[in-house]
C-alpha cells in the first residue's frame, strides 16, 4: 500500500489538516514553574511542527486550579486562569509559524474520578469530566492505596482475611463481600466510602 495519502490534506471539523500525520499528546515535564508554558515547552513544539506534522496534540493541558496526587510530579501545562492564556497562545502561535501545522489542546478537569480528594486539597474532589458516579473496585487499589484499605478497619480487614486476601478475591467472592463493606465504610468511614463510590462531586 502506498503512503501518499499520508501526506493529503484532510478535514477535521472545521479545520484543514496539510496532512494526516499527527502528533499524539506528551507531555515532556518542560512546563515552567506555575504551570506556564516555557521557552523550552515552545521550543519543543516548534521542532515538531517544523519537521512536518499536520496537526500537533498538546500534552494534557489541565482547566483547573487545584493539585492533586500526583499533578505536582508531573507538572501539567495549566489552563486555570486568564494569565496563563497569553502563553498558550504564544506556543500556538508558535507552531502556527511553522508550515501551517495546526495545534488541538488536550484539555483535562483533573485527574478524574480515580484522583485521592483529600491528597493536597482536603475535601475538594478530583477534576472530573462530568458527574457520573464512577465506583472503585477496591480489589484495584495498588500499594499506595493499601494505607486507605485499612480505613477498612483492622478489625474488619483482619475479618476479610487481610489486605492481600481482600485484593485476591474472585469475582464472585468480590461481589460477595463488597456490600458488607461497602456498609461496613458508609457506616465508619464515611469519607472513604465516597471515595470508592465515587460520590464526591464537589470541587469543580
Ligand atoms: C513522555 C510521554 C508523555 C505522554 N503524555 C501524555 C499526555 O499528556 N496525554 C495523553 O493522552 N497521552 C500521553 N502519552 C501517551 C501518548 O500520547 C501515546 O498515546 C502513547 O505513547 C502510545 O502511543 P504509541 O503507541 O504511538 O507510542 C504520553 C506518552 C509519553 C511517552
Amino acid at each position: 500500500m502506498g503512503t501518499e495519502i499520508l501526506f493529503e490534506p484532510i478535514q477535521i471539523g472545521n479545520v484543514e489538516l496539510k496532512n494526516r500525520i499527527a502528533m499524539s499528546p506528551m507531555n515532556m515535564g518542560y512546563t515552567g514553574p506555575e504551570g506556564y508554558a516555557s521557552d523550552q515547552s515552545n521550543a519543543w513544539y516548534a521542532a515538531r511542527a517544523r519537521g512536518g506534522f499536520g496537526l500537533i496534540i498538546t500534552e494534557c493541558v489541565v482547566a483547573n486550579p487545584y493539585p492533586w496526587r500526583g499533578s505536582d510530579s508531573l507538572n501539567p501545562l495549566l489552563c486555570d486562569s486568564q494569565k496563563k492564556y497569553r502563553y498558550l497562545s504564544q506556543m500556538a502561535d508558535v507552531i502556527h509559524s511553522y508550515k501551517g501545522a495546526k495545534v488541538f489542546m488536550q484539555l483535562s478537569p483533573g485527574w478524574g474520578r480515580q484522583g485521592h480528594p483529600d491528597m493536597v486539597n482536603e475535601g475538594i474532589a478530583s477534576g472530573a469530566p462530568s458527574a457520573i458516579p464512577m465506583e472503585m473496585d477496591i480489589r484495584n487499589m495498588n500499594l499506595g492505596w493499601a494505607k486507605q484499605l485499612k480505613r477498612l478497619g483492622i478489625t474488619m480487614l483482619d475479618q476479610l482475611g487481610g489486605v492481600e486476601k481482600l485484593q485476591n478475591l474472585s469475582d464472585e467472592e468480590y461481589e460477595g463481600v463488597k456490600e458488607i463493606v461497602f456498609h461496613y465504610l458508609e457506616k465508619n468511614a464515611p469519607e472513604f466510602f465516597h471515595i470508592v463510590k465515587g460520590h464526591r462531586e464537589e470541587g469543580f
